[in-house]
């Protein structure tokens, strides 16, 4: 991003030459990372649109986000992160992929280039436009007040500014144009967030939500990439006979299941669900809606599946809910009785949108005021890199 003499942030732009996005990458480092489809995004609540393939160039070609660094780019979102910016006509920017001094040196693959892993520093941002950051809190912490003073915006996938009164925290379909007002870091919500707000916001919108519950049903991968290669290990370890020895999750992952790996606070919450309940609020614009969660680990790679029962300030039929579902952004509706065929993690990852079904009545509101939902999302994608990437495509429009 180069700056010119009298303008702040927010109006920066060079000219480069490029192609646009071709909206497809090759298989993918990690289980189910292969199918890249385009999305199928149009235009979200709130007037904004989000492109299906990638970042609109602007008239001149002009570019606000020239050189990207990728902080924790050996990670579980960091590697998607990669794949993502070449589908979405990103892979002709410089990248400068950045890890612990364990991983430097390494190389990863972007948009067909091998780029060499370097180790994080306080002066790595020297030039760099945009930071997207997937190293846990403590690395956002540190690192995110240097790669703002060095000229970036960052767009953070820890929840270490999220609850920030001042910093936007942006779901693109929801709202983008809480972006706007950043002061050089946007917050990307919580994984399971996400994919909650996504489904939820235009029956809210629609219908007016008074109440939502959930329960989560949370894949390995969404503990890293470690995680991931723990659920794994531990499957041919049962299979064979031997006893599984947990060392990233607290518990034996493979045919079991437990409460999400987050502290429990003094109400009994973990801190997941707190998350998903102070993060949704902020993002809705909603401080009092009830919310309740129960977030639980499960032996599946990759994408979180939620069960979500709502309930209206009016009676909603299924059918009024569906309709509303299937004309909004970042989601498919997948709702099948016969054949059965709803939304399933293994057809949810690697893909952009969030799936959606089981659409149902809740029997146990004669009133009609309420509605079951189960939906599942990929969350190294829409949960993480996807959201962040459509964030900065949304600010780079707007520039
Ligand atoms: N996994 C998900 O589904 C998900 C979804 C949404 C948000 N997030 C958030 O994204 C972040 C990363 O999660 P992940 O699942 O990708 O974790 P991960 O697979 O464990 O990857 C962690 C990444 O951070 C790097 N890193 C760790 N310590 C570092 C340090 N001191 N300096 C520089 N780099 C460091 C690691 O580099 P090395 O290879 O050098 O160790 C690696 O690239 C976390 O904040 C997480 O909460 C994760």
């Amino acid at each position: 991003m180069r700056r010119l003499p009298d303008q702040g942030r927010g109006s920066l732009a060079v000219s480069v030459s490029g192609r646009q996005g071709a909206g497809r990458v090759s298989a993918g480092a990690l289980p189910g990372s292969s199918v890249v489809n385009g999305g199928a995004l149009t235009a979200p609540a709130g007037g904004a649109s989000v492109p299906a393939d990638g970042p609109q160039r602007r008239s001149g070609g002009a570019v606000l986000f020239e050189h990207i660094a990728i902080v924790g780019a050996t990670g579980a979102v960091g590697r998607e992160f990669l794949h993502l910016l070449g589908g979405r006509g990103l892979g002709d920017r410089r990248v400068t992929p950045l890890a612990s001094g364990r991983s430097a040196g390494s190389v990863v693959e972007v948009a067909g280039r091998a780029v060499a892993v370097a180790e994080l520093r306080e002066d790595s941002f020297e030039g760099v436009d945009l930071a997207f950051f997937s190293a846990g809190s403590a690395v956002s912490r540190r690192f995110a007040p240097a790669a703002v003073e060095a000229g970036a915006v960052v767009v953070d996938n820890s929840s270490a500014f999220r609850m920030e009164p001042h910093v936007p925290l942006v779901v693109p379909e929801i709202n983008p144009h809480a972006a706007r007002g950043h002061r050089g870091i946007v917050a990307n919500p919580n994984c399971s967030t996400i994919i909650l707000a996504v489904a939820v916001w235009p029956l809210h919108r629609a219908c007016r939500v008074r109440r939502m519950v959930v329960s989560t049903y949370q894949a390995a991968s969404g503990a890293g990439a470690a995680a991931m290669a723990e659920l794994q290990s531990q499957a041919r370890d049962v299979l064979a006979g031997r006893t599984p020895h947990p060392r990233v999750l607290p518990f034996p992952i493979a045919f079991n299941l437990f409460c999400h790996d987050s502290p429990i606070d003094e109400t009994g919450y973990n801190t997941e669900e707190v998350k998903m309940v102070d993060e949704t609020r902020k993002i809705f614009g909603e401080p009092s809606l009830a919310i309740t969660a129960t977030c639980v680990r499960v032996p599946v790679l990759r994408a979180h599946s939620e069960s979500i029962n709502l309930t209206f300030e009016r009676p909603v039929h299924a059918d009024e809910a569906r309709a509303v579902l299937e004309a909004a952004p970042g989601l498919r509706v997948v709702d099948s009785r016969d054949p059965q065929h709803f939304p399933m993690p293994i057809e949810a990852s690697g893909v952009d949108p969030v799936l959606v079904g089981r659409i149902r009545q809740d029997l146990s509101r004669p009133d009609g005021c309420g509605l079951e939902l189960f939906v599942c999302g990929d969350q190294l994608r829409k949960g993480a890199a996807l959201n962040a990437v459509q964030i900065a495509e949304w600010l780079e429009r707007q520039a």
